[in-house]
């Protein structure tokens, strides 16, 4: 399952988004938020990087205006990289290399084309599990 939450900044490429994800078949789980009425990111950013921390949802992906407010609330949460995406190359490297959890996105600042071809990217690209990346990532956690 794949968890999935935004604010109103966010929420038109959300929609856009769960329906591309259904045409092919993914899971996905919407978190909210379910309207265009103007909210607040944090609770939907805990939310999604709860789901992926519990191991409910073997990845998340959070959309607001920019992607920033969602990565800086998700990166919060221990055991969590969300990382914010605007070009292809990183959407893949980002899986790769770190690892990351959760796709932020910016509902403002990428088209729906790019950003679909991003999550697309995202979700189908498997770390890479070279020791020098999971070296790194383990630093991360620590103290
Ligand atoms: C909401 O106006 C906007 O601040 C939010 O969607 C996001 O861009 C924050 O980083």
């Amino acid at each position: 399952m794949i968890a999935i939450g935004s604010d109103h900044g966010g929420y038109a490429l959300k929609q856009e988004l769960l329906q591309h994800l259904a045409g092919q078949g993914v899971e996905t789980k919407d978190f909210g938020c379910y309207s265009e009425a103007s909210c607040d990111y944090p609770a939907y950013a805990k939310a999604v990087a709860g789901a992926v921390k519990r191991g409910e949802a073997q990845l998340g992906i959070l959309i607001c205006g920019t992607g920033i407010g969602m990565s800086i609330a998700a990166n919060k949460i221990p055991g969590i990289r969300a990382a914010a995406v605007s070009d292809c190359f990183t959407a893949k490297a980002t899986r790769e290399h770190n690892d990351a959890n959760i796709l932020c996105l910016g509902g403002r600042t990428v088209g729906p084309e790019l950003a679909l071809m991003i999550a697309d990217i995202f979700l189908s690209t498997p770390f890479s599990g070279a020791e020098r990346h999971a070296r790194r990532i383990a630093q991360i956690e620590e103290e």
